[in-house]
């Protein structure tokens, strides 16, 4: 059994493509016990879905090391009642249409990024494009000044490096920025956030603050990722390639299946509270569970043709961005990011194409999924 469960991680071959070793994962051993990680591995869509929603049994709550103790307390890491109370005063301000109402500058910041890019006929994508304008949009969004912006981004990345100084002197940012605002209202997030009640609750001084920075960690990598994936994708897929220019109305289910076939973040984890059965495994109290979001949006009892890619699949309810209370609350944003930033790279280079020349660099993590780089080419 062992000699089947053991994967090399940072093989490339693997991050790149894990889907057969996850198909076998779902028809030999859906649910185990992985002794190495100390934690409950599991592989098929029902299974997945209902450690993601079922937040009784499987808490948000996991117990951290105490290097990574930074975050625990925010929006993502709690369970009900405190979960409920923040997400409804977030959740008033994050408002689907504060996101629409973004569309013509996210669209002015696209193709400023993209007036940089025609200076050149081959540049990396990631670092040209996938990666500056999700931080550049959220920036926005905060009311960040535009002086700040450079530390903005330094600090970012240190975030999601788990670098302890520049968590520090993001959040100490961050306070400075509240105090500003609580004397001088601006028109964006953190002050509405500021004023923002629930059930005559307002957000204390901390909370305000771990959900500026859970904005950046749930953020930026995931969307840039969701960027460079969709060209890769298309880029492995010919001919569904040449189906979406011909007609970019595809784009918004093109999206999802991105979303679905090569899933930004790889597993999600959650804490047993009670003893539990799945499938025919029975798991005990205090046990870590890692659900894996990429194998479920492969899992052919819910998807026909998983392993394929098809760019107008319907329906297509994928788990990308997570499963019940939890369920990502950027999502619209990134969704709207994505039509964005795609239709606009693919009107603009129309020859647009991956330099297969090179080969794939992915990020060197299972926990999420994408490329460090991308090198296309933007002429014939
Ligand atoms: C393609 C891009 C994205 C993907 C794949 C993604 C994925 C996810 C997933 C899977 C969760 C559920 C976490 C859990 O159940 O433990 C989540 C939660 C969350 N996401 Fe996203 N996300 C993306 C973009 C964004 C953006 C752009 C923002 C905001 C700027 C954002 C903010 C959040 C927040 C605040 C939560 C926590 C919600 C809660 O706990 O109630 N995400 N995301």
């Amino acid at each position: 059994m062992t000699a089947v469960l053991q994967f090399l991680p940072t093989d490339s071959q693997f991050l790149l493509s894990p889907f057969s070793w996850l198909a076998k994962m779902r028809r030999e051993a859906a649910v185990f016990y992985d002794t190495e990680h100390q934690c409950w591995m599991v592989f098929r869509y029902d299974d997945v879905a209902r450690v993601l929603s079922e937040w009784k049994t499987f808490s948000s709550k996991v117990p951290q090391p105490p290097e990574q103790k930074d975050l625990t307390e925010s929006l993502v890491s709690t369970d009900p009642p405190k979960h409920k109370s923040l997400r409804s005063i977030v959740q008033k301000v994050f408002t689907e249409n504060r996101v629409e109402a973004l569309a013509p500058r996210i669209t002015e910041l696209t193709h400023k990024l993209l007036e940089q890019m025609k200076q050149h006929k081959q540049v990396d994508l990631v670092h040209t494009f996938a990666i500056p304008l999700p931080i550049i949009v959220i920036a926005e969004i905060l009311g960040i000044p535009f002086q700040d912006r450079e530390d903005f981004k330094r600090w970012s990345d240190g975030i999601i490096a788990r670098d302890q100084t520049a968590i520090k002197d993001m959040a100490d940012y961050f306070r400075q920025l509240l105090n500003e605002r609580r004397s001088h209202q601006g028109n964006d997030l953190i002050s509405d956030l500021i004023t923002a009640y629930e059930g005559g609750e307002k957000l204390t001084a901390q909370e305000l603050v771990d959900f500026c920075m859970i904005l950046l960690v749930a953020g930026n990598e995931t969307t840039t990722n969701l960027i460079t994936n969709s060209i890769w994708s298309l880029h492995e897929h010919p001919d569904e390639n040449q189906r979406l220019r011909n007609d970019l109305s595809l784009l918004p289910t093109a999206i999802e299946e991105v979303l679905r076939y090569h899933s930004p973040i790889t597993y999600l984890q959650r804490y047993t509270q009670v003893e539990t059965k799945i499938g025919d495994q029975i798991i005990p109290q205090g046990q870590l569970v890692r659900a894996w979001i990429s194998s479920a949006n492969h899992d052919e009892l819910k998807f026909e043709n998983g392993d394929r890619f098809i760019i107008d699949r319907e329906p297509n309810k994928h788990l990308a961005f997570g499963n019940g209370i939890h369920f990502c609350l950027g999502a619209p944003l990134a969704r709207l990011e994505a039509k964005i930033a795609l239709r606009a790279l693919l009107e603009e280079f129309p020859n647009l194409r991956v330099d297969s020349k090179l080969p794939l660099k992915p990020i060197p993590t299972l926990l999420v999924h994408g490329l460090e780089s991308l090198s296309v080419l933007l002429e014939e």
